[in-house]
């Protein structure tokens, strides 16, 4: 992981570090009372309307004992007025310790943190990757199934655009978990994530009964990708008249340890191409003696894919899911922290800009000062 990096993807972070990250949540509560980023800044930068990532980096930055800037509305900041994002990342460096972004192009947060100083964390690029919903993921399901090993999870509906599936998969796959995909028509998951699967986590292709599924949907072919490995799994659901031919043949039977749902992501679609059925979760689904220890999750807002009747189900884990929100963004950061003043001490010393009000002024010492009229102190004051 590049330490001045942050988190653009969810590749960035071993899955070594993603258990480290665990453990710092677990123990929430302590770095709570550490007040562990206590003198620290954290930048919100939110080019997309956003409720759980935003407000959960926020609190998590405040239980930590930090700060948070932010603008409120980006297009009331100087994007408006043409800066590029480059210019903002570098900007904003020199106001915070680390940067929160989300942006609606995809790659875009990767661009500004080429720019920014400090460590940007990528809170949703466009339909590409959303990795630190990803770590509240798969920390609800440890917290649930006890492991990720083994479990067999249905990532379901706009595959094709959902980000927080992109990132959920490749993550599912390294630590061992099934994955089992039910797209809506036409929002299978990208050509790049499927070759991803395939060359990186050797997994490959077979179908699956779709009478397995039914109860989530009917109108769909079914498709899993079985893994060289035994314990790695994933079903791929795709439109197509061949692979229905040999549906039912293989795979029935299988058991299901979570449903992760996801909207229609509207606001990535052409008009005119958001119409057609879309799966959703209710009655049937919970009472099929199938699903019955099958946890439903989704990284929200949901729209109308899910029923009301599960929030009252012990399988709606969703709301618990979006809490989860909170301990794991404040180990997260805490992480980020920690890697950079590891990092400090032994990379070349690298100046940035402090301003003071003169009252506050305090000499900084003749060592430090290599910049120009003393006004740069050493970045591991920060
Ligand atoms: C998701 C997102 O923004 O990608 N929401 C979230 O961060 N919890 C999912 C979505 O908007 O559908």
């Amino acid at each position: 992981m590049d330490k001045m990096r942050g988190v653009i993807s969810i590749a960035e972070l071993t899955n070594d570090e993603i258990e480290e990250i665990f453990a710092l949540a677990d123990g929430a509560e302590k770095l709570r009372t550490e007040r562990s980023a206590s003198g620290r800044i954290m930048a919100t930068l939110f080019y997309e309307p956003s409720t759980r990532t935003r407000l959960s980096f926020e609190s998590a930055m405040q239980r930590l004992g930090g700060s948070v800037i932010s603008c409120s509305d980006m297009r009331t900041s100087s994007a408006a007025k043409g800066e590029t994002l480059a210019d903002t990342a570098k900007v904003v460096s020199a106001y915070a310790d680390v940067m929160v972004v989300r942006h609606n192009w995809d790659g875009a947060v990767r661009a500004m943190a080429e720019h920014a100083d400090v460590p940007l964390i990528n809170a949703g690029d466009g339909g590409h990757e959303h990795p630190t919903q990803t770590l509240c993921d798969l920390y609800t399901l440890r917290q649930e199934k006890g492991q990720l090993k083994g479990l067999t999870v249905v990532v379901c509906g706009d595959l094709k655009n959902g980000r927080t599936i992109h990132s959920l998969v490749f993550a599912l796959a390294r630590f061992g978990a099934n994955v089992v995909t039910l797209a809506a028509n036409g929002m299978e998951l990208p050509q790049y994530v499927i070759e991803r699967l395939e060359l990186e986590y050797d997994y490959s292709m077979a179908p699956v009964s779709t009478d397995d599924l039914s109860a989530v949907m009917t109108e769909t072919d079914a498709l899993y990708l079985t893994p060289k490995q035994p314990h790695q799994l994933a079903l791929f659901t795709q439109v197509d008249e061949v692979i229905q031919g040999h549906l039912n043949t293989i795979a029935s039977g299988l058991r299901y340890d979570a449903f992760y749902m996801t909207r229609k992501q509207k606001e990535r679609m052409k008009e005119g191409t958001t119409n057609g059925s879309y799966p959703t979760i209710g009655p049937e689904f919970l009472r099929a003696k199938r699903f019955q220890d099958t946890v439903v999750m989704h990284p929200l807002p949901r729209v109308d894919e899910l029923s009301p009747e599960l929030d009252k189900d012990r399988r709606g884990i969703y709301f618990k899911q979006a809490a989860y929100g909170v301990p794991v963004r404040m180990a997260l950061l805490k992480f980020l922290f920690d890697r950079r003043e590891g990092k400090a001490i032994k990379r070349k010393k690298k100046f940035s800009p402090v301003y003071q009000s003169r009252g506050a002024w305090t000499p900084v010492p003749q060592s430090k000062l290599r910049g120009p009229k003393g006004a740069v102190v050493d970045e591991s004051t920060f």
